[in-house]
């Protein structure tokens, strides 16, 4: 069985290297990416005295809460990753997104829109004021290990030249929303209309008056079948959901699964037709990390990447480590792993040998397969959430992420879906470790007292 060659594979191999935890003088730690989970880490890294420089693919720090109206291609050639859209809300009230010791403003409801959280990214950066170790239209294409060393190489998008530097640690924090997963059917490339993915849809006013089918039932599917019933002349969703299904519409109607395309239209399993004009596929995102080198020791695949201990370093080589590459946890979790790592980098605790570190994983892939889970779940945390938060704190004294979070994030993915077209109006305020009280807002809901 694939996990077993796995386990022997990984229980023969030699180890390395044993070289973290050290703040060497002239060491450099290098960060790939400038969204939230690269940002969490730069504002620690300053903190702790650390020398580092985060690159960034895009003229801009943010990642995906910035919008950008190009699709495809930026301005500089070079793939738009973020998958912001015009209207969004967050999804999970926002003290589930906030940084350590770092709340929004009194007043902003707890679902502020996208704008509103970009804002309070950049108000982040300012108050921590390490944007000059951001090198922005970096590009990164490769890091290989080499020489006890990384070599990290970047395109730089003003001249394309590609530069090499070394970097004695490697923080990978270049999102896990950049690659479209698309589904395919038969007939689709017969198909007269436009198809995209979710991650290239950026504004409702493309689809006014045309008939649209829409693909899934994830986050991005419900939040587009709110954005666009009410602007499309049909919105045709094709999904299998069961939840609290609210009225949308009545120019939305619900479908099975598809069938096929034909040149005008999609027929479904149950073999009704629709005529459409354009689809959109909200068929989620594959892990892509491209860049990084067969000598990292990894393997990565679109849904995992392994053997990482506490879904962080990298036990082949322990100064590579990871940001946000985690399942089903809330966005706080990623400015703990960033703490956990500056903390690493700043040698305030040391991580166990590399044999431990695999025991403790081997354990965690053995719990999976008594719970009939598979490899591609390696990487989920869900509702070991606190626990995660509790064992990063135990080892590595990150400030505790309170357990109330994972409490709300809990009710919040609930009344999602039972609620779906007015959960958002509500506000979450904490009481106390273990309470917290809701109350409705309304219209109040939309407001961000943020000035920057
Ligand atoms: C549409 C959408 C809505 C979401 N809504 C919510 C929500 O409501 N609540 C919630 O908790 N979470 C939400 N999320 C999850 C969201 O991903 C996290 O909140 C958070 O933005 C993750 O930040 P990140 O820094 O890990 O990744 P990103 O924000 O994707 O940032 C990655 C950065 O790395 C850069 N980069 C990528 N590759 C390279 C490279 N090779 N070289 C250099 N730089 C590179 C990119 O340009 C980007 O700036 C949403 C995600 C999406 C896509
Ligand atoms: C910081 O990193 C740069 C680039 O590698 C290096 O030139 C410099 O000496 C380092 N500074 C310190 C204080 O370590
Ligand atoms: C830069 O590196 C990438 C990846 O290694 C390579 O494909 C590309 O051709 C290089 N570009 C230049 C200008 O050398
Ligand atoms: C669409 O408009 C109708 C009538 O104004 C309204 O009842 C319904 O809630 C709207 N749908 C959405 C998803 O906002
Ligand atoms: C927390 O740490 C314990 C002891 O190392 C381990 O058994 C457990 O799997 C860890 N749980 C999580 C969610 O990290």
């Amino acid at each position: 069985m694939y996990n077993f060659l796995w386990l022997t594979f990984l229980c023969l191999s030699p180890f390395l290297e044993y070289a973290v935890g050290l703040a060497l003088p002239d060491s450099r730690t290098c960060v790939i990416g400038a969204g939230y989970s690269g940002l969490a880490a730069a504002r620690y890294l300053k903190q702790y005295g650390v020398n580092f420089t985060v690159f960034e693919a895009s003229r801009h720090f943010g990642g995906t809460w910035r919008f950008d109206p190009h699709v495809g291609t930026d301005e500089d050639g070079i793939p738009v990753f973020t998958s912001m859209y015009k209207n969004l809300r967050t999804n999970t009230p926002r003290m589930t997104m906030e940084y350590g010791g770092y709340p929004f403003p009194e007043g902003t409801p707890s679902y502020p829109t996208g704008t509103c959280f970009y804002k309070y990214l950049k108000s982040f950066v300012k108050h921590f004021g390490f944007e000059e170790n951001i090198q922005f239209r970096s590009y990164v294409m490769s890091v290989k290990w080499a020489n006890r060393h990384w070599e990290l190489t970047y395109m730089n998008t003003a001249d394309r030249a590609n530069y090499t530097v070394p970097c004695d640690f490697v923080i990978v924090a270049s999102g896990q929303y950049i690659k479209p997963k698309m589904a395919s059917f038969p007939g689709m490339d017969t198909f007269r209309g436009k198809i995209i993915h979710s991650h290239d849809y950026r504004d409702p006013a493309h689809y006014e008056g045309r008939r649209v089918l829409l693909l899934g039932s994830g986050a991005s599917g419900l939040d587009l079948a709110m954005h666009l019933s009410n602007v499309t002349a049909k919105l045709v969703h094709s999904h299998h959901r069961k939840y609290n299904e609210p009225y949308f519409s009545d120019r939305y109607v619900k479908k099975p699964d598809i069938k096929e395309f034909t040149p005008n239209g999609v027929i479904f399993e149950d073999g009704t037709f629709e005529e459409i004009d354009d689809a959109i596929f909200c068929t989620g995102y594959f892990y892509s990390h491209p860049f990084v080198d067969k000598s990292s020791g990894l393997t990565l695949s679109g849904k995992f990447v392994l053997p990482l201990y506490r879904h962080i370093v990298n036990i082949r080589h322990p100064s590579m480590t990871f940001l946000g590459v985690v399942n089903v946890v809330i966005t706080r979790t990623m400015d703990a792993q960033a703490e956990y790592v500056a903390s690493l980098i700043a040698g305030k605790f040391k991580l166990p040998s590399q044999e431990d570190m695999l025991r403790s994983w081997l354990d965690h892939v053995h719990t999976l397969q008594a719970n009939n889970k598979k490899i591609v779940d390696v990487n989920t945390v869900g509702d070991d959430m606190d626990n995660y938060f509790a064992n990063l704190t135990a080892e590595a004294g990150v400030a505790r992420v309170p357990p109330i979070y994972k409490e709300i994030r809990d009710f919040n993915a609930v009344n999602r879906l039972d609620d779906l077209l007015n959960y958002r109006d509500y506000d979450y305020e904490v009481l106390s470790q273990h309470d917290y009280k809701r109350s409705y807002m309304g219209q109040r809901s939309l407001q961000c007292p943020l000035e920057i």
